[in-house]
């Protein structure tokens, strides 16, 4: 078993060509609710991984859950995280297209993300995959979409800025045409940083 990376809620490790995610303990929860958190998200995620993936969003395979050892079984996904080579990217319009794509394609089936970052998005043989879907849910709000739109914006804001512009005309592309009533959740989303910013300045 060998450790591959350390997030900010679990670690990962590849064990005989599988991952092996295992949530681990918060010392700064209360250690009961540390263990129901842990707990729902391990299960959470393990549902919302195949649920994206019946949707036709590409996620690794669930091999197994063990909800009382906070740990999911699951692919290994070949490739680098999209975080990893938007920089030495060419085809950065192509790629961010197709996330956009995939992004609608969860939306219209009324599944959330809850953390759409560059990090959470695997470049893996031409294809996008999706992974750490332990804070989604089923939602079919327009708000609840919105938000995880935003989640998308401001981590692209804050670690690909210099791309900001073609990334977003690329992924909102793409998001309207896997969702065409998106557009609803792109004046949704106009509201909230309106919001956010009028809120943030006082
Ligand atoms: N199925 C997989 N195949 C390949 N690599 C993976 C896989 N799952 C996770 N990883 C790698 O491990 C990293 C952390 O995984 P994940 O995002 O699921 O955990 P996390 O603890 O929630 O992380 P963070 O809090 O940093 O978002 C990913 O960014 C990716 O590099
Ligand atoms: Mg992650």
């Amino acid at each position: 078993m060998k450790l591959i990376a350390r997030g900010a809620e679990a670690v990962i490790m590849l064990d005989e060509g599988e991952i092996i995610k295992k949530r681990i303990k918060k010392n700064y929860r209360i250690p009961l609710i540390d263990l129901k958190l842990r707990k729902k998200r391990t299960k959470r995620e393990a549902r919302l991984l195949s649920i994206a993936r019946q949707h036709g969003i590409p996620t690794p395979f669930v091999r197994d859950v063990i909800p009382e050892e906070f740990t999911i079984r699951i692919s290994y996904i070949e490739g680098e995280t999209l975080r990893d080579i938007v920089e030495k990217l060419k085809n950065i319009k192509e790629i961010f297209h197709e996330v956009g794509n995939l992004a609608g394609k969860m939306h219209s089936g009324n599944v959330i993300h809850g953390d759409l970052t560059t990090s959470n998005m695997i470049l893996s043989k031409g294809r996008i995959y999706l992974i750490d879907f332990g804070l989604g849910e089923i939602n079919e709000s327009i708000e609840a979409k919105g938000t995880d739109i935003l989640v998308f914006k401001k981590s692209v804001r804050s670690t690909h800025f210099e791309h900001e512009e073609e990334i977003f005309d690329a992924f909102f592309r793409g998001y309207l045409e896997s969702f065409p009533s998106g557009s609803k959740v792109i004046e949704r989303l106009k509201l909230m940083e309106r919001r956010g910013r009028y809120f943030s300045e006082r």
